[in-house]
Formats: C-alpha cells, structure tokens, sequence
C-alpha cells in the first residue's frame, strides 16, 4: 500500500476554537490507515492544535516560516518557534506567498535551509501560471523555480522535503489539472531532480499535487505512480470532506 500524504492549507481561516473543533470532529471520521494527514494552520492556531492531535497521526505544520533565525525582524515566525509549538512541517512558497508578498525562489531557498535546520520538513510548492502554460513554458518554469529554491541542499537534506505542485490556474478555480497531466509533470519534475541529486533520494521524495483537489477527483489523481499525495485548500476547511479525501487515500 502506497502511503500518501495529504495535507489541508487552510489559507487566513479558522480561530483557534474553530480549529481545535474541526479534529473533535475530524478524527471519529478517519479510517485507520498507513497514508499520513497534515494541515497547514494559521500561526495563532498552531499550539491548540498540536495539543488537540496528540495521540494521533495527524500533523500540523505552519504555511508560512521566516528566511532569519532571530533578531530585528518585526512580525517574522522562525522554524524554532514553530517547531517549539510543537508543529512538524512548514509550507514554504505557496504561490499566493509568490504572488501577494512577492517572495523570491532565492528567499524560498533561505526559507527551506532555516526550515530544515530548525527541524521542521518544508513543502516547497512550486507552479506556473496560466500565461508562462499557454506559452509553453511549464517545464523551464518548474526547474528554475527547483532549481533556486533548492541548489543550496545536499543528498541528505533533499530526503528531509516534500514538493507540492500547485499549477496557479488550478488553485481556488474548480479547474484541477488532469491526472495524466499532473502524473506526466510530476515525472518531469522527479526526473530533474534525480539527475541532480541522484535516483535514490528523489524516488522516495514525496511529489503533493495541489490546485483544486476535491473528493470527487482525489481517487483519480492518487492512482497515478508519481503523485503521492494532495495539499487541499477549500475543500480542507470542511470536515466531512477533508475527511473523505483522507480516507480515500486509505483505501488506495
Ligand atoms: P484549492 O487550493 O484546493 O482551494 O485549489 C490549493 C492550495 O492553494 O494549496
């Protein structure tokens, strides 16, 4: 059984009694099973949560860390005090943290070595726009965007991460990609990175697709050899269907 990891992006949503009611309710839901489950909260809900999952596998992990370790940074978080709280991984470059904050690959970069060596696994999400797809450049998009964010990493480090490839025209728009689509870019995406890092550490690298992922389509893209798991937004924040994609991983 393959073990797929999905993890929800609940994105600037949920206080921390929201939060801490969503696992009440999410964990009678869930099916007993080898493939992991995360969610991506907001800074203030982190601690709650960690304490309402203990005992379970679910993760909780921040969506955003800070490039600096410590000092005059006014309203940075830094994977010390994220791992202090208790919380397992962080998402690093979402594209709305691309796009809205206007983060760099070479500030992703800093952000994934800080990550890692406060001993947190960083989700590096990765993707191009609909402009950079309709000309044909996917592919160089992809690997500049690795290729920045994670040149600075050894063998050992690469084994710590997981990649999560969210088209930006997927994300929030009801359109997900195809599943022979996303298999054929996560192929794509797995093979440059083994030939820079080797075949070893890059066949049990974790490749997530994101971008409009529901229950109704989570089955198809799962049964695809280079996709290991999902990261979720909108249909994270409920429940029942968070729960029912988890399960559903369970069962393949
Ligand atoms: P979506 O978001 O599932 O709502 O498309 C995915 C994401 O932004 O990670």
């Amino acid at each position: 059984m393959k073990e797929f990891f999905i993890v929800g992006n609940w994105k600037l949503n949920k206080t921390i009694s929201e939060s801490t009611q969503f696992v009440k309710n999410l964990m009678p839901l869930l099916t007993q099973g080898t493939s992991r489950c995360g969610i991506a909260a907001p800074f203030t809900a982190l601690e709650s949560l960690v304490k309402e999952s203990k005992g379970t596998d679910l993760l909780i992990g921040s969506q955003n860390v800070s490039d600096q370790k410590d000092g005059a940074y006014t309203g940075e978080i830094s994977a010390e005090m994220i791992k202090d709280v208790g919380a397992g991984f962080a998402l690093i470059g979402h594209s709305e943290r691309r796009q809205f904050y206007h983060e760099s690959d070479e500030l992703l970069g800093k952000k994934i070595k800080r990550a890692l060596m406060g001993g947190l696994i960083p989700i590096l999400c990765i993707g191009e726009s609909l402009e950079q797809k309709q000309a044909n450049e996917v592919i160089s998009v992809l690997e500049n965007q690795l290729d920045k964010a994670l040149g600075a990493l050894n063998q050992d480090e690469m084994s710590s991460i997981c990649i999560a490839y969210e088209p930006v025209w997927a994300i929030g728009t009801g359109h997900a990609a195809t599943p022979a689509d996303v298999q054929k870019t996560h192929k794509i995406i797995r093979d440059f990175l083994a030939r820079k890092w080797g075949e070893k550490v890059c066949y049990h690298l974790k490749i997530l697709y994101g971008g409009s992922v529901k229950p109704d389509n989570i089955r198809e893209l799962l049964s695809q050899p280079d996709i290991d798991g999902a990261l979720i937004g909108g249909a994270s924040l409920e429940v029942e269907s968070f729960a029912k994609m988890v399960n559903i991983a369970r069962e393949i």
